[in-house]
């Protein structure tokens, strides 16, 4: 029986469990764009991970959604991560770059130079978002011209080459949780008649292109994509994704990507048939109401429901996360007020077993 412990291989990388820390933003890169010496302190201290996937990190400027994100457009930005992977690859862990561009979900006080949040279409998201003022109304995004959706993906290729160039192992395109992917794939975010919009296939476009530059850019072997079917998260309303869905993995399975990664899909038939439609490593963020992906999730494995399994909350709390679900625990409790920026404590200070 396989279990979450045993090794994998991935991308023609071997990995020594199947124990993947999700990707999450923690806020704490410069103005710039460029992880600073507490990420590669905060990345290394979780190597155990068969796998880390790095918080969001935009693929150009107008990309970025919340404050202090880190980039991977500019040449300090490639310079910071290249001392995150190489103290990451040193403690014999793996890392991934979790491509990201915010689309609507971003606000021109967090860009430069007059630039404004773009979209598929001018339609605001309900609710608000976080700026370095706290939250803020979304804005209505301008929408994007053909030629800009163009320069667009080739941005994630840019920006997956250059993970390559700072020593990453590949690449997760971030097709989830309402960000500018996602966007096009939803039919209440994306009303365009164009060939990006105005049926299932059309709105998969996008994302069906920017998987294929990503691919052809860094290898698809080096390349995984996180999708979130029908995640409301970011005003996102998807009420039928399931032939959009089809229509992206149907056109992305033959390639052969590193592996699909799902997150918040409640609706458990669903994903099982989406499943099937992609043939290739499963990586599972499974959903687990009012609570953090746990040492419960653990069987999902030796059921065959996952290839890996992603945790996110336990793994900011537990740099040894793997150790402790191999030894049933204890484990320490995610502190939330810490999550999102700030200093070194909830960052850097969480003990590993051998400190307690
Ligand atoms: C602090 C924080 C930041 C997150 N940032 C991201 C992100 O940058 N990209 C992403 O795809 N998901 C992000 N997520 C979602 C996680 O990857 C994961 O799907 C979610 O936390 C559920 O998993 P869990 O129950 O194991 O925490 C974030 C979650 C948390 C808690």
């Amino acid at each position: 029986m396989t279990t979450a412990f045993d090794p994998i291989e991935l991308a023609g990388i071997p990995l020594a469990n199947r124990i993947v820390m999700a990707p999450m933003t923690r806020n704490r890169a410069t103005e710039a764009g460029v992880p600073t010496p507490s990420m590669v302190t905060y990345y290394t201290q979780r190597a155990s991970a068969g796998l880390i996937v790095t918080e969001a990190t935009q693929t150009e400027v107008v990309g970025r959604g919340y404050p202090l994100t880190p980039g991977l457009h500019t040449a300090e930005q490639v310079a910071g991560w290249r001392r995150v992977t190489d103290s990451v690859h040193a403690a014999g862990g793996r890392i991934f770059a979790q491509l990201w561009h915010g689309g609507r979900i971003g606000h021109p006080v967090l860009l430069p130079d007059g630039l404004e949040p773009v979209g598929p279409s001018a339609v605001r998201a309900a609710g608000q978002g976080f700026t370095q003022n706290g939250p803020t109304d979304f804005v209505t995004p301008r929408e994007l011209t053909d030629e800009e959706i163009r320069a667009t993906v080739d941005g994630f290729a840019a920006a997956a080459r250059n993970a390559i160039e700072a020593g990453f192992d590949g690449v997760e395109i971030h097709g989830a949780n309402g960000y500018l992917v996602h966007q096009f794939l939803a039919p209440n975010a994306n009303l365009r008649t164009d060939a990006w919009g105005g049926s299932d296939a059309a709105r998969a476009r996008f994302a069906i292109e920017v998987v294929k530059a990503v691919a052809e850019a860094v290898g698809a072997h080096r390349t995984g994509l996180r999708l979130s079917p029908g995640n409301p998260f970011n005003d996102i309303a998807e009420p039928e994704p399931e032939a959009t869905y089809t229509a992206l993995l149907d056109a992305v399975s033959p390639l052969g990507l590193a592996y699909l990664h799902t997150c918040d899909v409640h609706d458990l038939q669903l994903l099982a048939r989406l499943r099937k439609r992609f043939d290739g490593p499963f990586l599972l963020n499974p959903v687990t109401v009012g609570r953090p992906t746990g040492p419960e999730e653990l069987s999902l494995v030796e059921q065959g429901d996952a290839d890996l399994l992603a945790y996110g909350a336990l793994f900011i709390a537990n740099p040894d996360l793997p150790r402790r679900l191999a030894a049933g625990g204890p484990f320490n409790a995610p502190e939330r007020a810490s999550f999102y920026g700030g200093d070194d404590h909830g960052y850097l200070d969480y003990p590993s077993l051998d400190d307690n």
